[in-house]
């Protein structure tokens, strides 16, 4: 018998995951651009990692394959920085939140929050989703770093909801980062 595919599960039954290693800030960076190759406009991506983890590595990764020019940092004031102009289709906006100083859940309606979740008209990634009290978007690609040594992290990915919407994208995404690793050295995504 062959082998299910674990992306054919159905929702309810456990979600699949990506996990990944990344060596080095740039090896984040060349996952981040695997990711951005993938991803359309109306894709929501969660960061999930403590601080320092690498999320804004990520994003950077991200949004230099988008062909961004402008410089990608966590925002210190605004929480909210938006990109547009020139990017690498099919995406045409990249938004990027980070909630980590988001001063409670009032804020968000001030911020636009509810529209960035559901926005078609780019791509939004957001850092500290937590942050949001549990307001999350319909569907969205879950991205969990933790490090795991000096210059080591695993990138654990899941979508959800884990329907059939997801998973055959949740498929191809697999093997862009199987690629992104044999170039890398080898390093497994499972
Ligand atoms: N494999 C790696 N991937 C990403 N960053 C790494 C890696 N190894 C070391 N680092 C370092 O970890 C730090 C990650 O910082 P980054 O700003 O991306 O984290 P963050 O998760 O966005 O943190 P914050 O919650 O403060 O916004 C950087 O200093 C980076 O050089
Ligand atoms: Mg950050």
């Amino acid at each position: 018998m062959r082998p299910r595919d674990p992306t054919t599960v159905r929702r309810g039954v456990t979600a699949p995951t990506l996990n990944v290693i990344s060596e080095n800030p740039a090896h984040t960076a060349a996952l981040g651009a695997a990711l951005a190759d993938w991803l359309r406009d109306g894709d929501v991506v969660l960061l999930h990692g403590d601080l320092g983890a690498g999320k804004t590595t990520l994003v950077k990764g991200i949004a230099a394959a988008l062909r961004v020019i402008d410089v990608v940092s966590s925002p210190s004031f605004a929480l909210v920085n938006e990109y547009d102009g020139g990017l690498l289709a099919p995406v045409t906006k990249l938004y990027h939140l980070d909630l980590y100083r988001l001063q409670g859940v009032d804020e968000l309606a001030s911020i636009g929050y509810e529209d960035y979740i559901s926005r078609m008209d780019g791509v939004t990634v957001i850092e500290w989703p937590e942050r949001a009290s549990g307001s999350l978007p319909e569907r969205y690609l879950l991205v969990e770093i933790t490090a795991i040594g000096e210059d080591r992290r695993q990138l654990r990915m899941a979508p959800s909801p884990n329907d059939e919407t997801w998973s055959p994208r949740f498929a191809d995404l697999r093997r862009r980062f199987d690629a992104v690793n044999a170039a890398n050295g080898g390093h497994q995504g499972q």
